[in-house]
């Protein structure tokens, strides 16, 4: 099978660990069957300088038409507003229809109380549909925001979720180190409150993962608050987190902080038959250009797309060659406390592969 990869470095380090990206799918074990073409696009902050446009039209299409999925690096926002730029990576999930973001938080296993959990956050809806207005009333401003809840966004976000579950359970009896024994999902809401909106995502959820193909899969429930304490005081509880999209945001930059870095956390925004790997940092601009910045949440990123691209035998690959690099300890980047280079980290994972 050929997969045709679009690479998207973007701004700042995503022109670093972009091509550590590139460079682990191309060595991939010949004897998995997996060749891959890569096409180099553009987006971002430079872009949007250059172009006029932070996310071209003929990067759209050629990720649409000709590419099985990508990896996006990441992208400069300025701090202050400026017209006719917003952000390429929230339109590009929009023009795909990429309705799940996908986040696992993962300690290595010899740590003193390992992590292992996904979080599932649903991408489309929820009170980013940015349907905002301000009016004047007698005691001053109001401002108000619309919060959408759909049956359809909830039910295949659910849906998503019990498949991970499913997947997860099996990598792991095929072998792969992991703190859990069952599958389990837990939907988040706060549906005391919210009885409407949130009611509609906690029911439609626990229907959807009523199917039967997910009867191996344990259902719980968390109210958004408490799972905020609990995700810092037992965060081994976890295995696949299902969220609408505010909670999951929140709660996913909340999750990446009990691994130490953000140079260690992947992402995935994934639609029907295509998926975008992207590390959850930023730009970094405060060590562009130094060689010192993590590849390991892009390596990690190239893996779960992967994943959802039905090749998880190569996923696998990754996932023990970054364990193991991270297990022995010895070639660290900095944010990690170590002292080796963006190159050095690479290599030691490209060797280990
Ligand atoms: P950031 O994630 O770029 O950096 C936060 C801190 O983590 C910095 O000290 C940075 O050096 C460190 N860091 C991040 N990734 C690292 C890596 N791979 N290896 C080693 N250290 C790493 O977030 P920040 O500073 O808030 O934002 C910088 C720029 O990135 C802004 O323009 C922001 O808008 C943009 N940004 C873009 C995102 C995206 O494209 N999805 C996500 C977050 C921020
Ligand atoms: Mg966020």
């Amino acid at each position: 099978r050929t997969l045709r990869i679009g690479l998207i470095p973007g701004d700042g380090i995503g022109k670093e660990v972009i091509p550590a990206g590139r460079r682990i799918l191309e060595a991939l074990p010949a004897s998995l069957g997996l060749k891959f073409e890569f096409v180099d696009l553009k987006a971002g902050f430079e872009t949007f300088e250059q172009t006029g446009a932070a996310l071209p039209d003929e990067t759209v299409a050629i990720l649409k038409n000709e590419c099985d999925g990508a990896l996006f690096g990441a992208v400069s926002s300025p701090s202050k507003a400026v017209k006719g730029y917003s952000s390429p990576i929230v339109a590009l999930r929009k023009k795909l229809d990429l309705y799940a973001n996908v986040r696992p938080v993962k300690s290595v296993m010899t740590a003193a109380n390992p992590i292992d959990m996904v979080i599932v956050r649903e991408n489309t809806e929820d009170l980013y549909v940015k349907e905002e207005k301000t009016y004047d009333t007698p005691e001053g401003k109001v401002a108000e925001a619309i919060k959408r809840i759909s049956q359809r966004a909830s039910s295949r976000i659910a849906t998503i979720a019990g498949e991970i579950a499913l997947r997860r359970q099996k990598i792991r009896e095929s072998g792969a180190p992991s703190i859990h024994k069952e599958p389990l999902v837990t939907i988040t809401h706060k549906s005391n409150v919210l009885s409407q909106t949130d009611g509609l995502f906690r029911s439609t959820a626990r229907e959807a993962l009523a199917n039967p193909r997910f009867k191996d899969v344990g259902v719980e429930e968390q109210i958004v608050d408490s799972m905020v304490y609990k995700l810092f005081r037992q965060p081994e509880a976890y295995d696949v987190i299902v969220a609408p999209n505010l909670y999951g945001d929140i709660l996913s930059d909340g999750a990446a902080a009990l691994v130490g870095s953000l140079g260690l956390v992947p992402s995935a925004n994934v639609g029907e038959g295509f998926a975008i790997g992207e590390p959850c940092h930023g730009s970094a601009p405060d060590i562009m250009g130094q060689g010192i910045s993590n590849p390991i949440a892009t390596l990690r990123s190239a893996a779960l797309m992967l994943e959802f691209l039905n090749e998880e035998a190569a996923a696998a690959k990754i996932y023990a060659a970054v364990d193991a690099n991270l297990e022995e300890g010895k070639l660290l980047s900095p944010d990690l406390g170590g002292t080796a280079k963006t190159e050095e980290v690479v290599q030691d994972i490209l060797r280990r592969l």
